[in-house]
């Protein structure tokens, strides 16, 4: 089944899956076009500056009012309850695909957050890993997601339409919007979400770098139109502050014929992101590989930060080439989609997961320091990896299962255990 997108960052796109469903000239007329009802979905208060305003106006066969009462779900999000907070180093080995029928919602699990589910800033990270698709509907009114894929695609069939997404690929599934996550020819799949409950994700500015670089406007990708006629039980689930409601409806409620606006979900895929670095020596902060970013209170701290670790030239002169050894204010949350990651020889897989908070010394580890002190430094190409970092400005506080999970590995610390001194005197073997 091919899928259509409609290309842009930040569009005020217009769709509609039955020509003459969208109204022209106004959003809500007395009588919208075959009956439809028209609705808002607003992802910002009305009054904050336009660059920062995200809605859209649906035409729907249904409005969403119409739905009865939302009790608390009796199956919660696995990871709900955050753990004391911790300084150390942790490392998580990848999820196993589950045996049991496990659907996208069910196989969730939240590692890591910046606080308990009432906060309007900060993020909540999870992993997951699933063997079924949803039957029901849900929605997130804590925040947007940024779904990152490592094993296995996905069907995320959105109210506003469907993205298809596979490993190397992500998609961002706006604040309240409905959708449902199937599997691709019964696949399995497993991955990583970054929830953001603060201000959207946007494009890093560019600076000295000019017009062109990094992830390019043009190859982001939302939904055309597309909507189902379906009256039959459906589940609804929504997430509201860290606990999960569900009503049961009478219809499915991706029911949007047609829509236009610019709260809306989309797609990239970062094998398209145009990386830079230096050409001389050493290299610039990992900031450089930005793809997405969502501001935080401080003007350059940010709420988080998606970065990633793509294949490229590694050509800088007299310079240790992995990332170097440093302390940051900034917590990073690391995932790996594909191959090796430079600065780790082993122990970290793809699907695994690591942190470093806030002022926690990390680097190389032994086995990667020792190569590239030795290395030649001829030109060398990365090939055949793709980490990734949620960075973020807050602290992210392991989830009490993620503390207790036999995932977790018991000595992260050993795998900088080898850098013994090797510093040498200028004077040494003189007498004194
Ligand atoms: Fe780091």
């Amino acid at each position: 089944m091919p899928v259509t997108y409609q290309s842009g960052f930040g569009n005020h796109f217009s769709t509609e899956a039955l020509p003459g469903a969208l109204p022209i000239g106004q959003n809500s007329p007395q009588r919208a076009p075959f009956g439809l009802y028209a609705e808002q979905l607003s992802g910002t208060a009305f009054t904050v500056p336009r660059h920062e305003a995200r809605r859209s106006w649906l035409y729907r066969l249904r409005p969403s009012a119409a739905h009865g009462r939302f009790q608390r779900s009796v199956a919660q999000l696995t990871g709900a309850e955050l753990g004391g907070p911790t300084p150390n180093r942790l490392r998580w080995n990848p999820l196993p695909l589950p045996e049991a029928p496990t659907d996208f919602l069910a196989g969730l699990e939240r590692i890591v957050a910046t606080a308990e589910g009432d906060q309007a800033e900060g993020v909540s990270l999870y992993r997951y890993a699933a063997n079924a698709s949803m039957t029901g509907v849900f929605y997130d009114a804590d925040g947007e997601l940024l779904i990152v894929p490592e094993w296995g695609r996905l069907d995320l069939l959105t109210e506003l339409g469907l993205l298809r997404i596979e490993p190397l690929e992500i998609a961002v599934i706006p604040r309240g919007m409905k959708f449902r996550v199937e599997l691709v020819e019964g696949e399995a799949v497993r991955g990583y979400v970054c929830e953001n409950h603060g201000r959207s994700l946007r494009l890093p500015e560019l600076g000295p770098i000019g017009s062109n670089g990094l992830a390019n406007p043009r190859d982001f990708q939302s939904p055309v139109a597309r909507f189902e006629e379906v009256t039959a039980p459906t589940r609804l689930v929504q997430k509201f502050l860290g606990e999960l409601w569900e009503t049961e409806l009478d219809h499915s409620p991706l029911d949007v014929v047609a829509w236009h606006g610019n709260h809306v979900p989309y797609k990239y895929d970062l094998r398209r992101f145009n990386t830079l670095g230096t050409v001389s020596f050493d290299h610039p902060d990992p900031s450089i590989f930005t793809v997405l970013t969502a501001p935080g209170a401080i003007e350059g701290m940010a709420n988080i930060d998606f970065v990633i670790f793509p294949p490229r030239w590694m050509v800088a002169e007299n310079t240790f080439r992995p990332p170097w050894f440093h302390r940051n204010l900034m917590n990073e949350f690391m995932g790996l989609i594909q191959g090796a990651y430079d600065a780790k020889a082993d122990g970290f897989a793809p699907g695994g997961a690591s942190l470093h908070g806030c002022m926690s010394a990390h680097g190389p580890d032994h086995v990667s320091t020792q190569n590239a002190i030795a290395a030649d430094l001829q030109p060398h190409k990365i090939e055949n990896t793709m980490a990734f970092m949620f960075e973020t400005g807050r602290v992210l506080r392991p989830t009490r299962h993620a503390l207790a999970s036999p995932l977790l590995q018991p000595d992260y610390d050993a795998c900088w255990a080898g850098l013994a001194k090797t510093f040498v005197a200028p004077n040494a073997g003189e007498p004194a």
